[in-house]
């Protein structure tokens, strides 16, 4: 008996010590194998709205919006993030917190050695185009912070401001000495890493964006001859709508939510398995929102108060915003500040496009992430000195546009949404409805829209891309 007992202790002893070595085996496992991830909840929410807010939605949504229709247009675009953009940024969510890899290792880890791969490759593409033309803007707004600070719009009639702004993107050095200190300051803080790097920086400073913004909105529709700018943005006129404004909207919807590229592939990535995808979402989708409406608030008052033309181009911010803030108690503060801010909107950005390379570079060849950020800088100003020369001195066109609108069209309205479209058949078709329902249910919610939202994913976010296309391309012709 005694020994019988014997026995037994032993063998759980032995087992107790089995299990112990595990454990220790997973812990070191999971050491080697963790990639950055995001600190908190608000840090990937914040990281991935430092993403999407930025130039498309301060700069190039009013500008599309005032050349497109104004409230017609909105209304378009409005439906395109609804049905469009929330369901693709789940599906790119899922898929990158699911592989846990960049935009390209995740294709390659969830399905081996078949073709999806290729919007990874298109993400890349799509990162040195957007970048290329989104560092000349932004290298603007670098200028536009230094002509505040030395009070440059006092006493400036509207045309003498467009002057001004003309004068700046064609001339050959300026813009191109920003753009590139835009572009190192980029590189370095990609360096400095993930949770120190971009969140730190986000969680701060878009919130502060936001109070500019509503600060300049009220200062704008106060201005006399404001209601025309707001009866524009918000009273739709259903004759202005072409094909062609459609197609712009969708690919708008793509650009400002930073979808059909990868990025919110590799943001998914660093999401923590507790945080709750389509919660997430939701947030970002309406900060972003939420921001291009009011920037749309603070500028068309202005365009009609100044006499400005609301199809008047890129330049459409630079040109209004600038008559704005002379004529506010406090504009100087409140111009240096704005630019800085649209500035650093541009910057996490930038960060999020610069990180679709870096992290493949990293992840998938022998290349670190120093040197893969250093390479993708330098090609990514290469192509970008030339989108800011074809301002100006270089007059070259292709497809009857300068290089940078090239670029701008190119990567928003084609590469962007049919990233999206192969995404949205990927988590639609090609998983299985019981792995994305696993995904979305993985932090212990019940996730009881997924239904919806697998209908959302296999029909009518595809079916609605392509309808666009067709449409735009003449092949289908609707009313
Ligand atoms: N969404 C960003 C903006 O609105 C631009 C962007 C596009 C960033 C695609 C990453 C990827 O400014």
């Amino acid at each position: 008996m005694i020994q019988y007992q014997c026995k037994k202790r032993n063998e759980a002893l032995i087992y107790k010590n089995h299990l112990r070595q595990k454990y220790k085996e997973r812990i070191k496992m999971d050491k080697s194998q963790r990639r950055d991830s995001f600190g908190s909840k608000l840090g990937i929410i914040a990281a991935a709205a430092g993403s999407a807010i930025g130039l498309g939605n301060i700069w190039r949504f009013p500008y599309i919006t005032g050349t497109y229709g104004g409230a017609s247009f909105l209304i378009i675009y409005l439906v395109c993030i609804a049905i469009i953009g929330l369901p693709v940024m789940l599906a790119e969510f899922i898929i990158g917190r699911k592989a846990g890899r960049n935009a390209i290792g995740a294709f390659r880890k969830l399905t081996p050695g078949e073709p999806w791969v290729v919007v990874g490759w298109m993400g890349i593409a799509g990162a040195i185009s957007i970048l290329s033309f989104y560092s000349v803007v932004a290298g603007w707004c670098m200028d536009y912070i230094y002509k505040a600070i030395t009070n440059s719009f006092v006493g400036q009639t509207p045309d003498q401001i467009g002057t001004m702004f003309n004068e700046l993107i064609t001339n050959p050095i300026r813009p191109v000495f920003w753009q590139l200190l835009f572009m190192i300051l980029t590189a370095l803080i990609v360096l400095s890493g993930i949770k120190e790097g971009i969140e730190k920086y986000s969680k701060i400073l878009m919130p502060l964006l936001l109070i500019i913004i509503i600060i300049l909105d009220i200062r704008a529709i106060t201005l006399e001859g404001s209601v025309e700018g707001l009866r524009f943005l918000f009273q739709p006129d259903w004759m202005k709508v072409t094909p062609k404004a459609v197609f712009i909207a969708l690919g708008h919807a793509f650009f400002t939510l930073s979808l059909g590229m990868g990025t919110m592939i590799t943001y998914g990535s660093y999401i923590n398995k507790k945080d709750n995808l389509g919660v997430s979402v939701l947030q970002v989708t309406f900060a972003d929102t939420f921001i291009a409406i009011l920037a749309g608030i603070a500028i068309f008052p202005a365009v009609f108060a100044f006499g400005i033309n609301p199809s008047d181009g890129p330049g459409l911010v630079f040109v209004t915003l600038p008559n704005i803030f002379p004529q506010m108690p406090g504009g100087y503060i409140f111009g240096v500040l704005f630019f800085i801010l649209l500035f650093v909107a541009a910057l996490t950005s930038a960060i999020s496009l610069v990180e679709v390379p870096v992290a493949y570079l990293s992840e998938e060849t022998n290349i670190d992430r120093k040197k893969g950020t250093i390479l993708t800088t330098i090609v990514i100003s290469a192509v970008g000195v030339l989108c800011s020369l074809s301002q100006g001195p270089w007059d070259a066109t292709f497809l009857g546009k300068s290089f940078f609108d090239l670029m701008d069209y190119l990567s928003a309205n084609w590469l962007l949404p049919i990233g999206g479209f192969i995404i949205s058949i990927f988590i639609g078709w090609r998983l299985s409805g019981k792995e994305v329902r696993k995904e979305i249910q993985e932090e212990g919610t019940k996730g009881s829209y997924t239904s919806v939202f697998l209908f959302v994913i296999r029909f009518l976010a595809p079916v609605a891309i392509a309808l666009v296309f067709l449409n735009s391309l003449g092949i289908l012709q609707f009313g």
